[in-house]
């Protein structure tokens, strides 16, 4: 089994990755949960692939665990679900002692953290990410969110776990979409801080359980030294500032996350190589790695699109950060003018 330690002071806490460990994660369960109920948060795809199993599990720790299924999807990330998540959690007499457990992608992780955080002013939580996406970026580094009809995780916590378990085998059930989406973040990681963990990718050489290890090292470390987001944790935006004005001109659902962040650092990069802040050559690795692992490389429409992000309402102030790469491997970010991101877009 590979473990991360996540040492943030006060709030230390391990990651666990192996394949299968879902079935015998009840000794990782035990000194956290024993004797106490255990609010299982989770979705209506997840519930009926892995809710049996965890119940099991929990039972064997020494837990009481009982089932808040929401929807699938985003908009399960809202004000109401948490309200009503909330209410059910409560009704079972719950205590500050108890503890919560998020079971499936980054909705329910993100919902359940602010659900956690939230109850009874704190209550113990535990991720259990299903996605690859949540494995490798959002059940690590403790930003919880729901969204308002006005914008995307704008209510929020931060609020570290005090575990987080992964098991690999739950990706054999994902769907081929939601794959690339987690890709698409590991991709970032490689680009942002490790080049030799990119070769990799590129050669196809790897266990896909030691490429997730080595992302949630970097996060982990990125974290402890930023967990507010005010400097090095920027860097996890890598693509994403550029990938939600193509998700906001495209449409959500349109084009999925993962492929909106992989253009996104197309679209940057570009930039970069062009005013000579990024090695050349970088885009094409860039590139080369998002056609491998089934993502787009750019898209049209970019002086529409570039129209768009410029007057996204939601971006407040003159200047924004944003984060480039020296050469794979090597991120880091600037304030530029907000008139600059629209020149970046139109390329
Ligand atoms: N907190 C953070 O730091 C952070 C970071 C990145 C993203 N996020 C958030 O994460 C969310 C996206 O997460 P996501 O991509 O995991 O989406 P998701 O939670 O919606 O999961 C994607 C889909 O896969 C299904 N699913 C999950 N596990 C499965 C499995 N093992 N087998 C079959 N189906 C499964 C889900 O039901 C859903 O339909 C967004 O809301 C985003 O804002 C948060």
């Amino acid at each position: 089994m590979r473990t991360i330690d996540v040492n943030i002071p006060g709030r230390e806490y391990k990651i666990y990755i192996e394949g299968g460990l879902l079935g015998r994660c009840a000794s990782i369960l035990g000194p956290i949960v024993k004797g106490r109920k255990a609010a299982v948060i989770t979705d209506t795809n997840v519930a009926p692939l892995y809710y049996e199993e965890m119940e099991r599990q929990l039972s064997a720790a020494g837990a009481s665990p009982f089932k808040v299924v929401v929807e699938a999807g985003e908009n399960s990330k809202s004000l109401s679900v948490f309200e009503r998540v909330c209410g059910e959690i409560m009704e079972n007499d719950f205590s500050r002692a108890d503890c919560v457990v998020a079971l499936g992608g980054g909705v329910v992780g993100d919902l359940a953290g602010f659900a956690a955080s939230t109850i009874l002013r704190g209550v113990t939580l535990v991720q259990v990410p299903t996605t690859l996406l949540s494995q490798v970026d959002s059940s690590v580094g403790g930003k919880t969110a729901v969204n308002l009809s006005c914008g995307k995780n704008l209510v929020g916590t931060f609020y570290q776990p005090s575990a987080v378990i992964i098991d690999m085998d739950t990706l054999s059930t994902l769907p081929q979409r939601e794959m690339a989406c987690g890709m698409a973040e590991i991709i970032k990681y490689a680009a942002i801080r490790d080049k030799e963990m990119g070769e990799r990718l590129l050669d196809g050489d790897y266990e896909l359980a030691d490429i997730v290890a080595r992302c949630c090292e970097i996060k982990a470390e990125i974290v402890v030294n930023d967990e507010r987001d005010t400097g090095e944790r920027m860097l996890l935006n890598f693509g994403h500032t550029i990938g939600h004005a193509v998700e906001n001109y495209y449409g959500y659902g349109t084009l999925s996350h993962g492929a909106a962040v992989a253009i996104g650092m197309c679209i940057m990069t570009e930039y970069a190589e062009k005013m000579g802040y990024t090695k050349k050559g970088t885009l094409d690795i860039i590139k080369a790695l998002n056609e491998k692992y089934g993502l787009p490389t750019g898209c049209g429409h970019r002086a529409e699109l570039a129209g768009a992000a410029g007057h996204d309402k939601k971006r407040k102030g003159d200047s924004l950060s944003i984060v480039l790469v020296r050469e794979m491997g090597d991120g880091y970010y600037m304030k530029v003018n907000k008139s600059a991101l629209e020149d970046i877009v139109r390329g």
